[in-house]
């Protein structure tokens, strides 16, 4: 690992971070910028002339990293004839040769243009620079042609955008002071006018100007010594390490989950009839049955899944309870005629969203099912990374305390071995596990709203879960001590701004 490379990378006219190079010389050539059009606005672009690369910073690569471009033409159209662009990788060490990532010659027309992402996965482990090149297969140097790069990013997928929106920051300052400055004059907000009249700047002190008093102390991270006299962090009957830590994580939390139970009561205070629900993939309905069992008031529950054996199951659970009835189908081809005329109080999802594909297609279903007002509950569904994966900051807190275990902490259950890192897997490759989950947040606002959201885990159950949790015992104290070490780094990340991927949360529909 180069120490010196840096991992993202974006292109502004605000940063040296890249030079351009001409094909036959050694010096470099002073960036060219120049204004394009491109549907109706006007952006600014770099443009390299044939025989000419733009080469980016020095780059670390890791698996998951990704470079975005837009490209368009600046052609002179007499002389455009095979004249090509590539992006290529030139590798740090002078034993390899370059790489070529993507070429493709430029059109004639004068629209020409290329957006695209490359998948930089290929370049795993390795450091060297990218690079942007505009040549000619006939290999004329003379040509007018220009290679005009509107966009070019590169770094972890997940920061692309931000790092796209990073660019022409100094433009784009610029042009918001004009436009603010005059923003207001407009008739529209008039009213605004007598209040200016009545600024006085003279006792207006700039914050940067008095910025010498005593610094704001953050809040110290939790630590296991801590969580060790915390109640909750008593062993109960029949703990295991998984369930144990997970409770302790939430006695931290300042907001409880919502009460279901509670929930399903109160529709039947208020409707004064059994509560109608539905449960969409089902399984085996354990926590489900839980939860009429807790409500203690008359209930009819449907299920929904794929299993037949576990639906047969759930419904020997449920039926002394509740009154049962089962649906055998896959959810991604859910539709209201599955239940003739019936509409539901609640529609759920026990840790099975994360399995659907067709997720617009089920949430429209899903709306058209609830009566009005109707509740639709998410209960411990995987929100985060897709393919049940740990979002970068999440693997790289992860990481770090778990090379601290010892030994006998990171026996995989599964290999038998002595894991070094937390295994970076994609669920997804194989199954639907996570198949879409970053999308579902964000899906779930366009078909209902939230009453109550209820979110954690960054990356504490991948520490806990069937891989790791038999290596403890929680009858012994350094044992606990080790597991409340990882609750602490949990909740210290979750705190700072680390991306929970579990949520517990209600929704009501429009
Ligand atoms: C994690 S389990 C649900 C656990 C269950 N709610 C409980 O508390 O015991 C996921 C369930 O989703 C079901 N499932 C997965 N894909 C499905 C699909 N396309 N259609 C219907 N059910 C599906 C599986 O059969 C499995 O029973």
């Amino acid at each position: 690992m180069n120490t010196h490379a840096i991992t993202e990378f974006f292109l502004s006219e605000d940063a040296a971070n890249f030079s351009v190079e001409n094909d036959d010389s050694p010096l470099a050539a002073k960036p060219l910028w120049v204004p394009i059009e491109r549907y109706g606005n006007c952006h600014l672009a770099l443009a390299l002339g044939v025989g000419q690369a733009a080469i980016g910073p020095l780059m670390q690569f890791s698996s998951d990293m990704s470079m975005s471009c837009e490209l368009r033409s600046k052609i002179d159209e007499k002389n455009a004839e095979g004249v090509s662009f590539q992006a290529f990788f030139e590798p740090h060490d002078d034993t390899s040769a370059r790489i070529i990532l993507f070429e493709a010659p430029m059109n004639y027309d004068k629209k020409w243009e290329s957006n695209f992402t490359l998948n930089l996965s290929v370049l795993r482990s390795r450091c060297g620079n990218l690079g942007l090149r505009c040549f000619s297969s006939s290999g004329r140097a003379d040509l007018e042609s220009k290679l005009a790069v509107v966009k070019w990013v590169a770094g972890p997928n997940d920061r692309i955008s931000l790092l796209t929106a990073r660019r022409h920051r100094s433009r784009r300052i610029k042009t918001t002071l004009e436009r603010f400055n005059v923003a207001y004059d407009h008739e529209m907000f008039a009213n605004r006018k007598a209040d200016d009249e009545r600024e006085d700047a003279s006792s207006f002190t700039l914050l940067e100007k008095v910025s010498s008093g005593p610094k704001r102390k953050s809040e110290d991270p939790i630590t296991a010594e801590f969580l060790l006299n915390l109640p909750s962090a008593k062993v109960a009957e029949g703990d295991d390490v998984y369930h144990y830590a997970h409770r302790v994580l939430q006695s931290l939390i300042p907001i409880q989950p919502p009460n279901f139970p509670k929930r399903i009561h109160s529709v039947h205070q208020r409707e004064n009839r059994p509560v109608r629900i539905l449960s969409l993939c089902s399984g085996a309905a354990a926590m489900e049955r839980r939860m009429v069992a807790n409500a203690g008031c008359p209930v009819e529950i449907t299920l929904f899944d794929l299993n037949e054996k576990l639906m047969r199951k759930a419904g020997a659970l449920l039926s002394p309870i509740a009154e049962t009835s089962g649906v055998l189908g896959d959810v991604n081809a859910l539709s209201v005629e599955q239940f003739g005329d019936m509409t539901f109080d609640v529609v759920m999802f026990v840790s099975g969203l994360h399995h659907v594909v067709d997720i617009e297609h089920v949430l429209q279903t899903v709306a058209e099912l609830l009566v009005p007002n109707g509740e639709f509950w998410i209960i411990g569904e995987a929100v985060g990374r897709n393919g049940n994966q740990l979002w970068p900051e999440a693997l790289a807190a992860a990481n770090r305390i778990f090379s601290l275990l010892p030994e006998r902490f990171r026996r995989n259950a599964f290999t038998g071995n002595i894991d070094s890192t937390v295994p970076e897997t994609d669920f997804s490759a194989n199954s639907f596990e996570g198949i879409r989950s970053e999308e579902i947040e964000l899906l779930l606002l366009r078909y209902f709203d939230p009453i109550k959201m209820w979110r954690r885990n960054c990356f504490l159950w991948r520490l806990v879960n069937q891989v790791y949790s038999r290596n403890y015992d929680l009858k012994n104290q350094g044992d606990r001590c080790i597991v409340l070490s990882l609750v602490a780094a949990e909740y210290n990340l979750w705190k700072s701004g680390g991306r929970p991927t579990e949520s517990h949360s209600v929704y009501r529909r429009r």
